[in-house]
Order: structure tokens, then C-alpha cells, then sequence
């Protein structure tokens, strides 16, 4: 049995902001939520999130997280002092504690599982995740004896030079047997450089107490300023592209590209570069995406190609092309086989199979057939200032360059509307519509002027 415990109230001082430390999101999602996704697999009996600073706003982002207890500590007093407030609440309880820090955003379930395993195994009073690090500046670091025992956790603010130079790092990743823990909290003191109350000095205080190596060390990156924020998002791009390469997508460029971990892409896909991929977007095999798009919350069926263009809420059916600079959003649909061409916005707009709209157009809140064409420039005035109509266009119908549609309006099945037309009116099916005026042509003109 155990007993998840977050530590989410602190200042996040370094990172200059407003937003406390950890709601600043990371490709997505907050620090914090990453931290409680990574031990939703250990199915814990409870999961407790300890706030104070800021602590409604962190309250109120995590409310629709299912089965998250909040444990309020009103006077950020330090990591030991935050872990002092559970004992109210843990009266009597005898399993584990897993403690982690609510910005420490990166930690892989699987190592969490063998943190639990051999603190279980060994019967430990308290187990720590430790890493060797590069760069061990900033982080606690780790003594231990020869087979890991733990003897000393010194903060880096305490420590002396020689000290500093140990690479071995607390990774603020704990496993407590908590009945051991309950007695020593009570006994912390803030005699140190920080005048806080550290969770690390109690875990010298239980015994025995072991500790763990990462394999990987960036897993337990600690985000507490913007730089460690940015490295951490890059570690995350590259797990995210290096899973989907290994899958059969091919990245042009990887570093110019980003993709969210909701994204879902299928081999032979091709990205090329500067393209963003986000949200809840389906790719399908033999598509190309990019250079230069982004796609957002849209399914993109089977080779497709999209080229310098956004795409928001929107599906594309297989074998279109669109862009360049084409903008689609608001449920746009568009049919198989269609061309979306330079400088056209489709919005909440449907468009059947094999229809057209090369140029220069506007279609909002749109619905048209099969193997319609839509002409250079056509727009459909679909906002009166008040309210937003629909224009219907059949089959087969072709709208000349430069055309108004003012909406509501229904063209019927093999319309032709002629170039530079304002068409205001219903129109039936197999017909021409001019609307505008007959040119003049007044002969000698010029050379009447004098
Ligand atoms: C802590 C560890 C350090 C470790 C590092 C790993 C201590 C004393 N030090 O240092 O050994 O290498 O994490 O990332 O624990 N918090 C509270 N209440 C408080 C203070 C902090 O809830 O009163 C929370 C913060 O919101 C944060 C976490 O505890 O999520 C860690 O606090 P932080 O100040 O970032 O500790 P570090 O200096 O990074
Ligand atoms: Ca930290």
C-alpha cells in the first residue's frame, strides 16, 4: 500500500512569475499534472498535493483531477516542514509514502516502480531516487558508504567546496515507511543556510535508509527557473521524436519541429521542418506535413499534403493538397481529393470530394458538393453584423473569380456564377448568374476630352 504525496507549495521564487512554479506548463501540461500522470500507474490507495502558495489557483487547475486530496501548508517553511503537515491526516496509517516534488516534472513510472520495489525488498525506512549529474549545481547533494547507505544529504547552499564537488544528487524523489518517518518530523530543526525545515535532514534520521540510481539522469531535471523549464521541454521533444522516428515517421530537420506526446502519427508519414504538431492531431500514413505548417486538434487522412499553412479543428479527407498559406479552423472539412490553394480561410466549412478552392477565398460557415469550383476570390459575406448565415453550393457548380456570396444562400447543382458577381439571391440548378452591372464601352471617349 502506498500513499502519494506531491510538493506543490513553495514559491518557485526563480522563476519570476506570477503563475505559481508549478502550473507553468511544459509542452501542454503543467508541471504538476505531468508529476500526478507519472504515478497514476501505482494505482496509490491516496494522492495528496500539498499547496500554500497561491495555493487556491493550483486548487482550482487541478480541480477536475479525480480522487486528489489537497493539503494546505499557509507558511512555506521548507520541504520538511510541508511533509509535517500530512501527520493530521496520516494518523495511524502504516504502509508507504512516496514523496515527490511537484517540479520534477520528467520522472518515468517505471523508475518510480523500482524505487517502490527495492524499498520494499529491503525493508528500508526510507529509500531516495539519486543521479549522477553533469551539471550537479543547484541540487542537494548525496553521501553515501559503500553499499549505498545513505550518510549525509548537504544542500547546496550548505555546502562546503570540497562537497559541492560530488556529483551525486538528491533527485527529491522519496519512498518513506511512514510510521519511521512520523517520529523523526516532529524533530527538525531550520539550522542551516536557508533557515528551512528540509525533508532531506529526516531521511538521515530514519535507518536503515538506501539509496537508488536513475539510469537516466535526465528524468529527474528539477525545473526552478525558465532555462531548466526550456531544457526540460527539449528532453521531452526528443523522446516524443525519437519514439515516432523509431515508429516509421521521418522527421526533416527534427530540431525545427515539435510535437505533443497527444499527437498521433502513422509510418510513412513525412514532417518537414518548422512544422508544430499539437493537441489531438491524427496523421495518417503518406502524408506530408510542412515545411513551415501547424496543425492543431485535426485529423489529416491518408496523403495528404499540407504545405506552410495552419490547421485548427479541422479534417482533411485523403489525397488532398493544401497551401500554400492556407488557414483552416472551426471544423473546417474538406473532402478527398481536394486543392486548398494560396491564401484561402476555410471556416466551419464542408467541402465534398474533389472541390477546388485555389485562390484568394474566403468560405465561412460553408457547405458545398462534389467537384465544385470555387474561383479566384470568391467570398461568402456570412456575417450580417449580427448574426452568421450559411451558404450552400451543389454539385459540379463553378464560381467566377471574384464573387460575393451574401449569405443565406443556396446555389443549386451546376451553377455557373459569373466573374465579379454579387449574388444576393437563391439560384436553381443548371443555371448562369450574372449579377453585376453589363460593361459600357464609350467609343472615342479619350479624344473627346480636350
Ligand atoms: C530540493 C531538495 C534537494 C533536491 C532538489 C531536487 C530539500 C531541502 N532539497 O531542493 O536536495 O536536490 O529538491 O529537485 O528538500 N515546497 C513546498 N513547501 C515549502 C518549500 C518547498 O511545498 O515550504 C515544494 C516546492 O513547491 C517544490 C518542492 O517542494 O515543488 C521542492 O522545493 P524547492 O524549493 O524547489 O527545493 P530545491 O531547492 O530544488
Ligand atoms: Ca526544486
Amino acid at each position: 500500500m502506498v500513499v502519494v504525496a506531491i510538493l506543490a507549495a513553495g514559491r518557485g521564487t526563480r522563476m519570476k512569475s506570477n503563475l505559481p512554479k508549478v502550473l507553468h506548463s511544459l509542452g501542454g501540461r503543467s508541471l504538476v499534472e505531468r508529476v500526478i500522470e507519472s504515478v497514476k500507474p501505482l494505482a496509490p490507495s491516496r494522492q495528496m498535493l500539498i499547496v500554500g502558495y497561491q495555493g487556491e489557483e493550483v486548487k482550482t487547475a487541478m480541480q477536475s483531477l479525480p480522487h486528489l486530496e489537497f493539503v494546505e501548508q499557509t507558511v512555506q517553511l521548507g520541504t520538511g516542514h510541508a511533509i509535517q503537515q500530512l501527520l493530521p491526516h496520516l494518523q495511524g496509517y502504516s504502509g508507504d509514502v512516496l514523496v515527490l516534488n511537484g517540479d520534477v516534472p520528467l520522472l518515468r513510472t517505471e523508475t518510480l516502480n523500482n524505487l517502490l520495489q527495492t524499498h520494499q525488498e529491503k525493508q528500508n525506512a526510507a529509500t531516495i531516487l539519486t543521479a549522477y549529474l553533469p551539471d550537479p549545481q543547484g541540487y542537494g547533494r548525496v553521501f553515501c558508504n559503500g553499499e549505498n547507505v545513505v550518510q549525509q544529504i548537504v544542500e547546496e547552499k550548505d555546502c562546503t567546496a570540497a562537497q559541492r564537488q560530488n556529483r551525486r544528487i538528491n533527485a527529491g524523489v522519496y519512498c518513506f515507511r511512514w510510521q519511521d518517518l512520523a517520529q523523526v518530523l516532529p524533530l527538525l530543526q531550520a539550522n542551516n543556510a536557508q533557515q528551512e525545515y528540509y525533508l532531506t535532514d529526516a531521511v538521515t534520521q530514519v535507518t536503515p535508509v538506501m539509496a537508488v540510481d536513475v539510469a537516466d539522469y535526465q528524468e529527474i531535471l528539477g525545473i526552478n527557473d525558465r532555462l531548466q523549464l526550456a531544457t526540460a521541454y527539449e528532453i521531452l521533444q526528443q523522446r516524443i521524436k525519437e519514439a515516432w522516428m523509431r515508429a516509421g515517421v521521418t522527421l526533416i530537420d527534427p530540431a525545427s519541429i515539435t510535437i505533443d506526446e497527444t499527437v498521433q502519427l502513422n509510418p510513412d508519414v513525412i514532417i518537414e521542418p518548422q512544422t508544430h504538431l499539437r493537441g489531438n492531431t491524427v496523421i495518417e500514413s503518406g502524408c506530408r506535413i510542412g515545411p513551415g505548417s501547424l496543425i492543431e486538434n485535426s485529423h489529416i487522412s491518408e496523403n495528404t499534403t499540407i504545405q506552410f499553412s495552419v490547421v485548427t479543428d479541422s479534417t482533411i479527407k485523403d489525397g488532398s493538397r493544401v497551401g500554400p498559406y492556407a488557414h483552416l479552423r472551426g471544423h473546417a472539412e474538406v473532402g478527398a481529393g481536394c486543392r486548398i490553394g494560396n491564401f484561402v480561410e476555410l471556416k466551419n466549412t464542408q467541402l465534398g470530394d474533389r472541390t477546388n478552392v485555389a485562390h484568394l477565398s474566403y468560405l465561412g460557415d460553408t457547405t458545398t458538393g462534389t467537384k465544385v469550383n470555387i474561383g479566384a476570390g470568391t467570398i461568402t459575406a456570412n456575417y450580417d453584423g449580427v448574426k452568421k448565415h450559411p451558404t450552400k453550393i451543389g454539385d459540379r457548380t463553378k464560381t467566377g473569380s471574384n464573387s460575393v456570396l451574401v449569405a443565406p444562400i443556396t446555389l443549386g447543382d451546376d451553377v455557373y456564377v459569373a466573374a465579379g458577381s454579387t449574388v444576393t439571391e437563391d439560384v436553381p440548378d443548371n443555371s448562369l448568374v450574372i449579377a453585376r452591372q453589363r460593361q459600357v464601352v464609350k467609343e472615342g471617349w479619350k479624344s473627346k476630352q480636350s
